[in-house]
């Protein structure tokens, strides 16, 4: 989609529908209602909102046939909530690109005249445009859509407003690309072609950054059983598609903080030797959500030239079952050295995870995140719209918590219990793998913290949000890329600390 700023007046901008933000039904009490309004001429647009029961409710659109004075003969009129944010802009975006049939350009009379405006209205455009067609084929991709966006402002020149497009359309094509991912059928997107999708995201994006600040590394098998990831591979026996670990750097001139951020990248998950039952087992690909986040975010941070350096770490294999599988009871030596007895060949997750979360602390990040969709329990726990967030390091945890609040993402932090720590002792080696069903969550978080010493480390259960049955707010139905606004937020956060002190 083609986005610019423009600084045509609503009469004259040359667009098939014209989108306004409205809180009122009475022009009286609604500035801009009453510009349109006059400028429309006559009562076309009173007479509508009175004869379609308009009530510029949140939510609610009033699509209107105007001719009249506009060059715009079509007026999409957006009820908005009475109380004006910036994410009213993407409000704006979103439902001008789900009210557009034949209309292919649309133009946003943005509510301020501010950067987070633009980007918001981008990121609504760009996000609610998405769809999951690459497997579609003839009459059933869907045609049309909006190609072009104009966002009418009082000043295009602007050095932020056109700085906030730029990052709006990083951050919207990032999140796209995390859903592509996750909605990528297993056999497609198995862990060979997940580490080479990492990789060409960062040469896609390698012009748009300094030269050789951007750079993507892919490890097979042979590396991993060499780096001792012995519950990493225990996890990849059972599978025909060998084990890969990604490596991507993002390293800025005059970087000052370093964030590694590593993602759980299981490309199908039957559940090993432990098999999930078929209703389970059907949404099982997008267990590489994670691995799907991480590569977005650093894309992302990239794009937008944050100065701040970022590397992303996949984990990716699948969990699968066969003669040479992994069982309940086998033992394994982890990459950090604790020995661990297998229980449930099912928690493959956090197998993976404890050993490259091992090699991640190892490149001495000022701080860790992991993304991964690694327990049912989680979902009981906050439902499919919100994840999770664990923490070894108060002021970290608020920092990425107050990340959260930014990008208009659902967390909840939950605690590192040590009590129930005890569940994970065995009675053979140095840690079992699972604990109690109750707080399955939490035992999952307590093994992860055991690799990862004393690096600062948020934990992100993703399991709910990650992928979903049915459209919700923002996000689409299927992948939705859920993590990634947060955790460039989160950098944008580091970046300003860095220019404030
Ligand atoms: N990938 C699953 C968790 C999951 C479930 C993600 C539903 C998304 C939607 C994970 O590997 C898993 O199977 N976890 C088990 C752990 C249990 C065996 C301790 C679970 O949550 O049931
Ligand atoms: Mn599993
Ligand atoms: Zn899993």
């Amino acid at each position: 989609m083609r986005i610019s700023l423009s600084d045509d007046s609503l009469q004259q901008a040359p667009v098939d529908i014209l989108v306004i933000g409205v809180r009122s039904t009475n022009p009286k009490k609604d500035a801009l209602l009453d510009k349109v309004v006059k400028a429309a001429g006559g009562t076309v647009v009173t007479r509508a909102i009175k004869d379609e029961g308009f009530e510029a409710k949140s939510g609610q659109t009033l699509k209107l046939a105007v001719g009249g004075r506009l060059k715009a003969p079509w007026l999409l009129l957006v009820g908005l909530d009475a109380k004006a944010t910036p994410e009213d802009a993407r409000t704006l975006g979103a439902r001008a690109v789900r009210a557009a049939k034949q209309q292919k350009s649309v133009g946003i009379v943005l509510p301020e005249d501010a950067a987070a405006e633009v980007r918001l209205a981008v990121e609504g455009l760009i996000g609610a445009s998405y769809r999951y067609e690459t497997y579609k084929t003839g009459s059933r991709r869907s045609k049309g859509g909006v190609k072009s966006a104009l966002l009418l402002t009082a000043d295009k020149k602007r050095a932020d407003l056109r700085d906030a497009l730029k990052h709006g359309r990083a951050l919207a094509d990032a999140v796209n690309l995390a859903r592509d991912l996750v909605n990528g059928p297993p056999n497609d997107i198995h862990p060979i072609a997940l580490a080479d999708a990492a990789k060409k995201a960062c040469d896609d994006a390698a012009e748009d950054v300094e030269k050789g600040s951007l750079t993507c590394k892919i490890y097979d098998e042979k590396w991993l059983t060499k780096e001792r990831m012995a519950l990493f591979l225990a996890v990849n026996k059972g599978a025909a598609t060998p084990a890969r670990l990604a490596h991507m750097v993002y390293k800025p001139a005059g970087a000052k903080k370093r964030v590694v951020f590593v993602g759980k990248g299981l490309t199908f998950d039957a559940g090993g030797l432990c098999i999930k039952p078929a209703g389970s087992m059907v949404d099982m690909k997008c267990d590489m959500a994670g691995a799907a986040v991480t590569i977005a975010i650093v894309v992302a941070a990239a794009r937008m030239r944050i100065p701040v350096e970022v590397h992303g770490v996949i984990g990716t294999t699948e969990n699968m079952l066969g003669a040479a599988a992994y069982r309940p009871s086998d033992v394994y030596t982890s990459r950090e050295g604790k020995t661990v007895e297998i229980i449930n060949t099912d928690a493959e997750g956090r197998l993976v995870l404890a050993d490259v979360l091992h090699w991640a602390s190892e490149l001495e990040p000022d701080y860790l995140v992991d993304h991964a969709t690694l327990t049912g329990a989680c979902m009981v726990a906050l439902g499919n719209y919100r994840a999770a967030l664990y923490g070894n390091d108060d002021e970290f945890a608020d920092a990425y918590m107050e990340a959260a609040s930014d990008s208009g993402e659902a967390y909840w932090r939950m605690p590192l219990d040590a009590d129930l720590k005890s569940s994970l002792k065995s009675d053979v080696a140095d840690l079992k793998h699972t604990g109690s069903r109750y707080g399955g969550s939490i035992t999952a978080a307590l093994f992860l913290q055991e690799f990862i010493g004393k690096t600062r480390w948020v934990h992100l259960d993703i399991a709910g949000p990650a992928y979903v049955d049915h459209a919700h707010g923002r996000y689409p139905k299927g992948g939705t890329g859920f993590g990634v606004a947060t955790g460039v937020s989160f950098l944008h956060r580091l970046a300003k600390e860095q220019a404030d002190t």
